[in-house]
């Protein structure tokens, strides 16, 4: 396998998962550089799974700088709507919908969900490309199980967050400081496994 580059294109427009993703990297020997710093263009997110949208988004990166490419692609999984709103979290109220509408709408279609039955879950696909052209990207994925509240409540994070019960810690997502959130989430989780595929293929 090739040697690889210490600079990393982080293929994310998202600024939470950004300073969450660079957060997690600090010890490793990589520069991780935000796909804003080159004027990359948003990839469309046309796969309906998440590693669909994370080769989409990485591969886009990776041509567009030239540079190995990390992407993620995630969002919230609610048992009782089948899944929903899944690959489609980010848009979930609509194109250019925020956070916070995203959130009220899944609160919404949750409003008669029985306590008992508000079984959540975070899932995130993490990526790394060599080159645009690489047809075989390191894969990892991690699942956080929660469950939805009725309420926002929290400062930090970002996304759905503030209505994501941690059952281990008896508050929402948002109430975590970002070190605990990072140690038990699906990012965290996915980009563990995904460094220790990296250290694996190339001994760095
Ligand atoms: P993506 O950028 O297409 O991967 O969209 C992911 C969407 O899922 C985000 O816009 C958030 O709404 C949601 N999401 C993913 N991870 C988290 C998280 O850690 N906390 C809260 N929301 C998240």
């Amino acid at each position: 396998m090739a040697e690889r580059s210490s600079r990393v294109v982080l293929a994310s427009g998202n600024r939470g998962k950004v300073r969450e993703i660079q957060a997690m990297l600090s010890d490793v020997a990589l520069t991780v550089l935000p796909q804003s710093e080159f004027n990359v263009p948003t990839a469309a997110e046309t796969g309906l799974t998440f590693v669909e949208n994370a080769i989409l988004k990485a591969r886009n990166a990776a041509m567009h700088t030239g540079l190995p490419a990390i992407a993620d692609d995630s969002g919230i999984e609610v048992r009782a709507l089948n899944g929903a709103p899944g690959v489609y979290s980010a848009v979930y109220a609509g194109a250019d919908a925020s956070d916070r509408e995203n959130l009220e709408k899944l609160l919404k279609a949750c409003e008669a969900v029985p306590a008992g039955d508000r079984a959540a879950r975070f899932v995130c696909v993490m990526v790394y490309m060599g080159h645009a052209g690489d047809a075989t990207p390191l894969i990892a994925q991690g699942a956080w199980p929660g469950e939805l509240l009725r309420a926002a409540i929290g400062e930090n994070g970002f996304g759905y967050d503030p209505i994501f019960f941690v059952p281990e810690h008896g508050c929402s997502s948002a109430q975590l400081p970002p070190e605990v959130k990072n140690r038990l989430s699906h990012r965290g989780q996915a980009l563990r496994a995904l460094v220790a595929q990296l250290r694996a293929a190339d001994g760095w």
